[in-house]
């Protein structure tokens, strides 16, 4: 069964790995032979996984506290000696394509506090939100990284449906048509699931020896072809209609 053990042998850090799509991920690389040390704030969620996930090992901690990162990387090393793969998951907010009621906080209401928040656990943390600069730093630290033998890719997701997700939904007005604009933003006509995009993760790590800087997208087609990309707000221009 070659596709169980793939991975086998191997020392994954996973962030934010106590839900959602970081659980899935924690779970994809111990199905797939690898032990599994992963972090989260939510330190319940954590242990719950660690116990009933043999391979793995938690650690709480934030990421954007630079001496937890340090503290889940030393003790990776000194509990198995190597590091094959680190996956920044722990992340917060989605980046949404249709109008929310009420909206996420809109850029120009947003303080430079929460900004730099945002910064430091999506970008310093993660792979998401901040795309174009995720898939900057992605490229800019493939290159770097390139002479120590080491790859650097990242995943954009489309909408997962994830607890994150149901929180989003549950927080507007009409949770029901929130789910619908989401399902409706991938052509695939469906959300993906936590494991599709861990099963990503897993290929990268173990099959796509030859790639880097790359950005896996795992959205069901939802950068694709013609759509409506205006806000139901924004001023719009109707072309006047020949007689
Ligand atoms: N679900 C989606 O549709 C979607 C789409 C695009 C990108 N993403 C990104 O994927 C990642 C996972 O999303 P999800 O939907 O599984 O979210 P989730 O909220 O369901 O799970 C995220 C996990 O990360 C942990 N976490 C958050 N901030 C942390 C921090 N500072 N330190 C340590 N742990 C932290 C949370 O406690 C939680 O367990 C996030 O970075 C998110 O922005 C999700």
């Amino acid at each position: 069964m070659a596709a169980v053990t793939r991975y086998s042998g191997k020392v994954v850090v996973v962030t934010g790995g106590s839900r959602g799509i970081g659980a899935a991920i924690v779970r994809a690389f111990v199905d797939s032979g690898a032990q599994v040390v992963f972090c989260d704030k939510d330190e319940a969620g954590g242990r719950a996984l660690e116990q009933e996930l043999s391979g793995t090992v938690f650690i709480p901690g934030d990421v954007t506290q630079e001496g937890d990162l340090q503290a889940l990387i030393s003790e990776t090393l000194s509990r198995f000696g190597h590091l094959d793969c680190v996956v920044n998951n722990a992340g917060y907010r989605l980046i949404l394509c249709f109008p929310l009621d009420p909206p996420p906080q809109l850029p120009e209401e947003t303080s430079a506090e929460s900004f730099r928040r945002l910064l430091e656990v999506n970008l310093l943390g993660t792979y998401t939100l901040i795309k174009g600069a995720v898939t900057a730093m992605t490229k800019a630290l493939a290159l770097d990284e390139s002479q120590y033998g080491v790859r650097v890719n990242c995943i954009s997701p489309g909408n997962i449906w994830t607890p994150l997700w149901r929180e989003l939904a549950a927080s507007t007005s009409d949770p029901r048509a929130t789910i619908l604009e989401g399902t409706l933003a991938q052509p695939l006509g469906r959300m993906g699931q936590p494991v599709e995009v861990a099963a990503a993760a897993v290929f990268l790590a173990s099959e796509a020896t030859f790639c880097t800087g790359l950005e896996l997208l795992v959205t069901g087609g939802a950068e694709l072809g013609y759509g409506r990309k205006a806000n139901r707000s924004s001023l719009v221009e109707v072309p006047i209609l020949l007689p």
